[in-house]
């Protein structure tokens, strides 16, 4: 018999919560090849589902009192996309089981008001592309996901992207877990230009960040989380406008990973090396900080050829392909 739970984070029991990483570590393990450490997960997974800045409903789904897989959605402050992950353990798919979680998830999605869903695959896990097309899933962009190991970066070569992208009237730097309450501002200003990139047909890929949802974002993954992030910065020291900005984070849960997450040159400031200038920043600042990170992934939409080059020219080599996908909540057949 399958039963599926809602796990309510204030009030969920260790055994839960265990359930939870058992499946979702699960997934993650077979998406990044390395496996995820249960306490620092669950301290991020707990983090964000109690911040209370967000919209969020998790389910395990159970089969005869055994735990097979689970299922989510969350809307963060400062984000239009709805993020949602469903995961069957391997020994128990082709059941229904996800098709009942994903089930659940559209109806209460749609009772809260959420009309899609916005979901992703990687294409070393093939069953869940295949499992939404059959659910009627509408696919958007395709991303190569990239990969560099830290030993192969060329440090010679970082440092004369550094030299050529430092120009008069901008300076840079590194921050380590924060934004300065000056800059705040205008870091989110510059953040929300990542609307201008590629990002296919899907509708819902929008940022809308604000400097209070950026506090909390900060708070949610690394105050309370218990994770790291840097955020490499050019400034245009007249306007006080941010040029460009490349953020990384370091998951505790995944140790010797870091994901580079979004880089972005403000549209005025492009074609002055400050792109380059960023990631090679943030790249010096991992080799000499962070011994125990191994290797670097990223997601680039084949259609972004600026940041591709780029990244080519770092040494990154494509791993996977990621396909993202998004999903009316109205009732389906
Ligand atoms: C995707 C996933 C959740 C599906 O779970 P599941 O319980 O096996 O799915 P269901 O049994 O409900 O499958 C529903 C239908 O999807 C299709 N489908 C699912 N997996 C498939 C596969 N491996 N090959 C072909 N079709 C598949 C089938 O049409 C299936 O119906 P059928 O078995 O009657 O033919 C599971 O394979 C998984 O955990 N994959 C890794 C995580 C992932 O990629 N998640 C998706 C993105 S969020």
């Amino acid at each position: 018999m399958i039963e599926i739970k809602r796990l309510f984070a204030e009030t969920a029991t260790t055994e839960e919560w265990h359930d939870y990483h058992r499946v979702m570590g699960r997934y993650y393990e077979d998406m990044n090849g390395e496996p995820v450490e249960r306490e620092p997960f669950l301290r991020t997974a707990k983090s964000g589902m109690t911040s209370g800045n967000c919209v969020e409903r998790t389910f395990l789904a159970y089969d005869n009192g055994v735990v097979a897989g689970s299922a989510s959605f969350v809307r963060y402050d400062g984000f239009e996309i709805v993020f949602t992950d469903i995961a069957v353990l391997p020994e128990f798919r082709r059941r229904g089981i996800g098709k009942r979680l994903l089930d659940r998830l559209c109806s209460e999605a749609h009772a809260l008001g959420l009309a899609k869903l916005f979901l992703f695959t990687v294409d070393n896990v093939p069953s869940g592309e295949l499992f939404l097309l059959r659910n009627g899933a509408k696919k958007g962009i395709v991303q190569k996901g990239n990969r560099l190991f830290t030993k192969d970066i060329d440090v010679a070569l970082m440092r004369r992207w550094i030299a050529a992208g430092t120009k008069a009237g901008f300076e840079s730097g590194v921050w380590h877990n924060r934004i300065p309450e000056e800059h705040i501002e205008q870091y989110v200003v510059a953040y929300n230009s990542i609307n201008d990139a590629p990002h296919g047909e899907l509708e819902t890929m929008a940022v809308a960040m604000t400097p209070d949802a950026m506090r909390a974002s900060i708070r949610r993954f690394i105050v309370n989380g218990g994770n790291d992030i840097l955020i490499a910065w050019v400034r245009d020291t007249l306007s006080g406008e941010f040029a460009a900005i490349s953020d990384i984070a370091l998951n505790r849960s995944q140790p010797m990973l870091a994901f580079q997450n979004n880089t972005m040159t403000v549209p005025q400031y492009r074609g002055n090396g400050f792109g380059k200038l960023v990631k090679a920043q943030n790249a010096l600042h991992l080799i000499e900080h962070w011994p125990r990170i191994q290797s670097i992934r990223t997601s680039n939409a084949e259609v972004n050829d600026a940041m591709l080059a780029i990244n080519e020219k770092m040494g990154f080599t494509q791993v996977q392909t990621h396909t993202f996908w998004e999903m009316g909540t109205e009732k389906r057949i």
